[in-house]
């Protein structure tokens, strides 16, 4: 099957320098020039308030929730729009059960912000945290999901995880990681910040309890921004905090005094305070709308061709990878062979303007539409000279 999208670098959609090799959109993506625009125009607007009219407090809102729930395949209404990831699993937290002595299954080095919500879940009702390490080599992926699909049982009652592993992109098999899960009565959390807008994701495959996506890095947007899809265990929760604008009725600023106990529809309660961010909503729309218009599964099939040489190379010079079916395209660890300088490698990336994300001895490599083949052949280089000294 051919995917549409891009079939040439989309460079020119983006301010990025001719002479910078952008290889890291993993710890931060960049907008999109439509994107900025939408935001020079949104900071403006702050500066004419009477132009914003009681229905700017929703629709934005209610158009990101669609843009995001498209990209996963959900319905609008089940999309929160939340600042972090941590506050959507504080969510998550605060309303999953997780008795006395059950478990909470985490990954090894798994990013903090799913995992100090549960550290403290599982203190305060006395269950147990889980943490399923990674195995020691090279290509553990096929391992290391065995090992979390064996960690799963009937004790476990929440399963926190990512779609792919932040340092290396290590791919997690949801679809079987959810059956399981569901198969043992546990949730599925599921923290997509690394993989959404890069790779697809189907709320119908993976059937998830929750799944949340910083706004800043795959999806192009502002940060400060995160999208939260909340499946039907939170159709009655508890939010973090009771906002006005979550209220039933709350369309209606002349009643709003008229307090009520019952909430908005959908996932509506579980909104941030002041959630229609007139400054950042219509940045995270653009960013959306353009993510969505390239689509996630054409955006992995770029990164996918312009890193092939990067790969061959990088093997060729005892650079670790892992197997192909275990490891994502738009964000990969490459680990060291014995003998690279490292000092000399930071020089040379520095010097060359190469941005990746160096961790250890393992390189993170992250691309996307903006990259073309130069920009991987430049890392290329910069490793080959580091082997040689
Ligand atoms: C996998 C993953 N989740 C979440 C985040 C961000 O978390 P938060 O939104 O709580 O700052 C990052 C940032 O690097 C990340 O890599």
């Amino acid at each position: 099957m051919t995917v549409g999208g891009p079939r040439e670098c989309r460079r020119d959609d983006f301010s990025i320098p001719p002479d910078i090799h952008y290889l890291n959109c993993a710890y931060m993506g960049p907008l999109p020039r439509t994107a900025e625009r939408a935001g020079a125009e949104a900071i403006r607007e702050k500066s004419t308030p009477w132009t914003v009219g009681p229905d700017d407090f929703f629709e934005t809102s209610d158009r990101v929730r669609g843009h995001f729930a498209g990209l996963i395949g959900g319905r609008p209404e089940d999309v929160a729009l939340h600042p972090s990831v941590s506050y959507a699993v504080a969510t998550a937290a605060r309303n999953l059960p997780a008795p006395s002595g059950s478990a909470i299954v985490l990954l090894g080095e798994q990013f903090p912000g799913n995992v100090y919500s549960w550290h403290r879940l599982a203190r305060e009702n006395d269950a147990r945290v889980v943490t399923v390490a990674r195995p020691d080599s090279v290509t553990a992926g096929a391992a290391w999901n065995e090992r979390v699909l064996a960690a799963i049982d009937s004790d476990t009652s929440i399963v926190a995880l990512p779609q792919i592993h932040w340092t290396d992109g290590t791919i997690f098999d949801l679809v079987a990681i959810g059956a399981r899960a569901r198969a043992l009565g546990a949730a599925l959390v599921v923290d997509g910040t690394q993989s959404i807008g890069a790779m697809p994701f189907s709320i119908e495959e993976v059937r998830p309890d929750l799944v949340v996506a910083a706004g800043y890095k795959w999806l192009l947007g502002p940060y400060s921004t995160a999208l939260t899809w909340m499946g039907e265990r939170f159709s009655d929760g508890v939010p973090l905090e009771e906002g006005w604008i979550a209220r039933e009725g709350s369309h209606d600023f002349q009643g709003l005094v008229d307090y009520t106990d019952a909430y908005g529809p959908g996932r509506v309660r579980y909104d941030v305070g002041e959630r229609s961010n007139f400054a950042l909503l219509p940045v995270l729309e653009a960013s959306l709308a353009y993510v969505a218009g390239l689509g996630p599964a054409s955006i992995r099939n770029w990164c996918d061709r312009i890193t092939q040489p990067l790969l061959a190379r990088a093997r060729s010079l005892g650079f670790g990878v892992e197997a192909d079916a275990w490891r994502a395209r738009h964000l990969f660890g490459l680990r060291m062979p014995e003998g690279v300088d490292l000092g000399r490698l930071r020089e040379l990336l520095t010097a060359r303007r190469i941005h990746v994300s160096l961790r250890g001895t393992a390189l993170r490599v992250s691309p996307n539409v903006y990259n073309d083949e130069g920009d991987v052949a430049a890392l290329a280089e910069a490793l080959a000279d580091s082997v040689a000294g």
